[in-house]
């Protein structure tokens, strides 16, 4: 059966602001990789070649990252949305680029660590409609919920205050070109989306067949920062170490530990899981356990730990360790020795800084 892709990597990412203010969520790096790149070797993995995206204000930003697709293989086809109206308006953006063909819907901000080959496989050998993957989860009011029966799904409530089941939607589905018809005929929920959770239940109520795959491995909405700090950590957690760039005699490297190509350690000690992009230097500083450092940071006279610091950024001399903190991109952080002793700061809207 020939299976279209299609990642949403538009939408505004309030939850991860002021990052969002200037970068798509979808392309903060985790273990040094941006998200959206594990979704596309998932669908990669699952045997799609033909993939669009869907984009929005940071489009220009996803173009330059993931280029024509070439890189893994696939052709891209990036679809603009004009404002982030919801999961199901997405697919009805992406209706030219669909045409007749049976897709995988995959949410640009997941990572599921069994990535979606056996969902995908299990859609091709049934005559399902839509199959959804689920998740059993502590928290089910934060996402989309289904009540099962059996292995067919017969009531799906987005959000819900008393949640029905604990069976969370994970961000891919598989759907017929059915799903527009669908889509077209739904209205904007309360929070003015045209949900894709309102478009399945539709298909259901109309008699079309629906069944869930569930999964057991883990797996991440990185939407907040606690998400996207635990989905680093449970990355690094399958670390192969490897050191391509260089460390003096006077560092120590503890458990594993990555350093990438140009990297510089100098008078440091680096405990792992953890990993140094390139062209970074770590100088008289401690990088602790699940720290993520990606391309031309400086580190010096630091220490930071459960953390994930962005390119280009610069952190000198803070007397106490920094850590589960999210570090934008060209961020500088510095102790000056001058006087008056003040605190200077440049945050953008919505920033959060903790001090001791
Ligand atoms: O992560 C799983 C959850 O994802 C599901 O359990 C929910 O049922 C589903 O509605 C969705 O909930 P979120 O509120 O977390 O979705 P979010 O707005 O974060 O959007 C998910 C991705 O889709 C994200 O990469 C942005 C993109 N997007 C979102 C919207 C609303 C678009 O490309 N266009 C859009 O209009």
């Amino acid at each position: 059966m020939e299976l279209k892709g299609l990642i949403l990597s538009g939408g505004e990412g309030t939850r991860l602001r002021p990052i969002t203010h200037t970068s798509a969520k979808q392309l903060v790096p985790v273990a040094n990789k941006p998200i959206l790149f594990y979704g596309l070797e998932a669908l990669r993995e699952a045997g799609l070649r033909d993939v669009g995206i869907i984009v929005g204000d940071t489009e220009e930003e996803i173009r330059e990252a993931v280029g024509d697709g070439s890189r893994w293989g696939m052709r891209i086809t990036y679809i603009r949305q004009e404002a982030p109206l919801g999961l199901a308006h997405a697919v009805l953006t992406a209706a030219d680029f669909l045409g007749e063909t049976p897709f995988v819907m995959y949410l640009g901000d997941n990572l599921i660590k069994e990535g979606i080959t056996a969902f995908v496989d299990e859609f091709r050998s049934k005559e399902v409609d839509a199959l959804i993957l689920l998740a059993r989860v502590p928290d089910p009011q934060r996402f989309g919920v289904a009540r099962l029966e059996g292995n067919r799904v017969v009531e799906l409530v987005e959000k819900p205050k008393e949640p029905p089941s604990d069976l969370a939607l994970v961000g891919a589905y598989m759907f017929r070109p059915v799903i527009l018809e669908a889509a077209r005929a739904i209205k904007p929920s309360w929070r003015n989306e045209l949900e894709i959770t309102d478009a399945i239940q539709h298909l259901i109520d109309n008699g079309y067949c629906v069944e869930a795959h569930v999964i057991r491995g883990w797996w991440k909405d990185t939407g907040r920062l606690e998400d996207l700090l635990e989905a680093n950590c449970m990355v690094l957690e399958d670390l192969e170490p490897r050191c391509d760039g260089e460390v003096d005699g006077e560092s120590r490297i503890l458990g594993r530990v990555v350093v990438e190509e140009g990297a510089e350690v100098i008078r440091s000690t680096l405990r792992g899981p953890s990993i140094i992009g390139r062209g970074s230097r770590i100088v008289d500083s401690y990088i602790g356990p699940f720290t993520s450092i990606y391309y031309d940071v400086v580190v010096e006279g630091s220490e930071l730990e459960h953390s994930i610091v962005m390119e280009n950024s610069v952190i000198r001399n803070i007397p106490g360790r920094i850590e589960e903190s999210l570090i934008g991109k060209n961020v500088e952080i510095a102790r000056s020795f001058d006087r008056p002793k003040t605190y200077r700061f440049m945050l953008g809207d919505n920033s959060r800084v903790g001090l001791i």
